[in-house]
């Protein structure tokens, strides 16, 4: 179903049902790289069906990489070419998505070509200096505009290199370690804060060796190391799960069954979160799937207190602080988040957003420039919102809308596509009224 560019949503008085979300996207892209460098063939299932991740497919396919996609099914097969890619005959067109235009400047960064990569309005506003400046350390020659997309890598040689990374990024940490990939020698990176660790699982997933050291958050890897197809089943995305859990948590009464989620470790600080803030959720079925935790989530709701997001948790909750805070106007004591400037750089600038939609619903609202305060015990009414051509805006404020007074219209509602497109079809199938 196509989601109409604007999207009124209608007050719930429950949330209840069972949804089985689309496989996890920071996986899906890292998978999709690393099988087009990887020998031989690699079957994924429940892959993303979000665009951003099929940017990266568009990507590979432009680096000679084939890939078809099962009619029908979220299956992806890729023939895995090898560490060495062909030159692209165009541009790489990484859309919106900051996590291709990153992560595959590492492997470009090492082949013997040279490559533009290009991105969306918004894609060309963001900080790329973050990766330019580790990968031409290592030897690669990037020219960029002041910092921002497009980038144009000229690759050849690297040489592996000893990184302490100023900006806590999983998306730079991926991209070092997979230009880590082809660098001579061992390729180390320190980060201050620890960051998803995808990349990690993802490399050892298609066979290479990666050697993390937990109390220095530290991490590893030689280059010359031959990766190899994997069959899979990409876990559920947590934080595409995020909208309906914090749905749920709005209604004392909501059921919510999400069977087999993301709970990565790195990623399910969410959980304690909203566990602490009062929704009573129950974990079954734990199993592991290359590295990845995968479980099945059982979700009441309950009082929702309040909470503080800041220093690292600012980092494990990164996608999911614009909907935590969307949802802070009905939790007894606000949601304060410190430490959070990066959310400055992302689609939108989410903190602008986030006071911008919830001051037009009628709240009060702190603005701070790493993050915000939002009081707790406040009423809302619907408005005229816009979504700042930002998936997580425009699914945040679909689920503020429903426990706000009247409807409320969500300009730009199309780009939830970006991450997962069932969104706001899912939203209304899970509704009561
Ligand atoms: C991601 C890392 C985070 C996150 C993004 C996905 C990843 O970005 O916001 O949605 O898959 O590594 P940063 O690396 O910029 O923090």
């Amino acid at each position: 179903m196509k989601v109409q560019s604007e999207t009124i949503v209608r007050p719930a008085r429950n949330i209840r049902g069972s949804v089985q979300l689309p496989g996890d996207k920071s996986i899906s892209h890292r998978y999709a790289m690393l099988a087009g460098i990887a020998e031989g063939p690699s079957h994924l299932e429940n892959y993303s069906t979000g665009a951003d991740c099929a940017s990266s497919l568009g990507c590979m396919r432009g680096l000679g990489v084939t890939w078809e996609r099962k009619a029908g099914q979220n299956v992806i097969e890729i023939q895995g070419r090898g560490p060495t890619l062909s030159a692209p005959s165009s541009q790489l067109d990484c859309g919106n998505s900051g996590s291709t235009m990153r992560m595959l400047s590492g492997i470009v960064a090492g082949q013997q070509f040279s490559s533009e990569m290009m991105g969306d309005e918004s894609l060309s506003r963001r900080p790329m200096e973050r990766v330019i400046k580790p990968l031409s350390a290592m030897g690669a020659q990037i020219e960029s505009q002041q910092g921002k997309p497009p980038l144009r890598i000229t690759g050849g040689p690297l040489k592996a290199i000893d990184y302490k990374m100023p900006v806590a990024s999983a998306q730079v940490k991926s991209c070092l370690l997979f230009a880590g990939l082809f660098a001579d020698g061992e390729t180390r990176i320190e980060e201050s804060v620890r960051t998803r660790d995808h990349g990690e699982l993802a490399l050892r997933a298609f066979g290479a060796k990666v050697e993390s050291k937990g109390a220095r958050n530290e991490v590893r890897i030689r280059g010359g190391q031959v990766l190899r197809g994997i069959e899979t089943r990409i876990p559920g995305d947590l934080s595409s799960a995020a909208f309906f859990l914090c749905a749920a948590a709005l209604f004392p009464n909501s059921e919510l069954t999400l069977p087999s989620l993301l709970m990565n470790p790195t990623r399910a600080r969410l959980l304690d979160i909203l566990t602490q803030m009062g929704l009573r959720i129950s974990v079954t079925q734990l199993d592991e799937v290359h590295g990845e935790l995968v479980g099945s989530l059982q979700v009441a709701g309950g009082k929702l207190t309040g909470t503080t997001i800041a220093g690292a948790d600012s980092a494990a909750l990164i996608d999911e602080i614009p909907v935590l805070a969307a949802i802070a106007p009905f939790t007894e004591q606000g949601i304060e988040v410190r430490d959070a400037k990066e959310l400055r750089v992302k689609e939108s600038d989410r903190i602008a957003a986030v006071i911008a939609n919830l001051s037009l619903m009628g709240a009060q609202v702190e603005e701070r420039e790493d993050g915000l305060r939002i009081p707790g015990n406040q009423t809302l009414h619907g408005a005229d919102l816009d979504s700042f051509g930002d998936h997580r805006i425009a699914m945040a404020f679909a689920v503020a809308a429903l426990r706000a007074s009247g409807e409320t219209l969500i300009r730009g509602a199309e780009s939830a596509a970006i991450s997962y497109p069932a969104f706001f079809q899912t939203l209304e199938e899970l509704c009561q009224r």
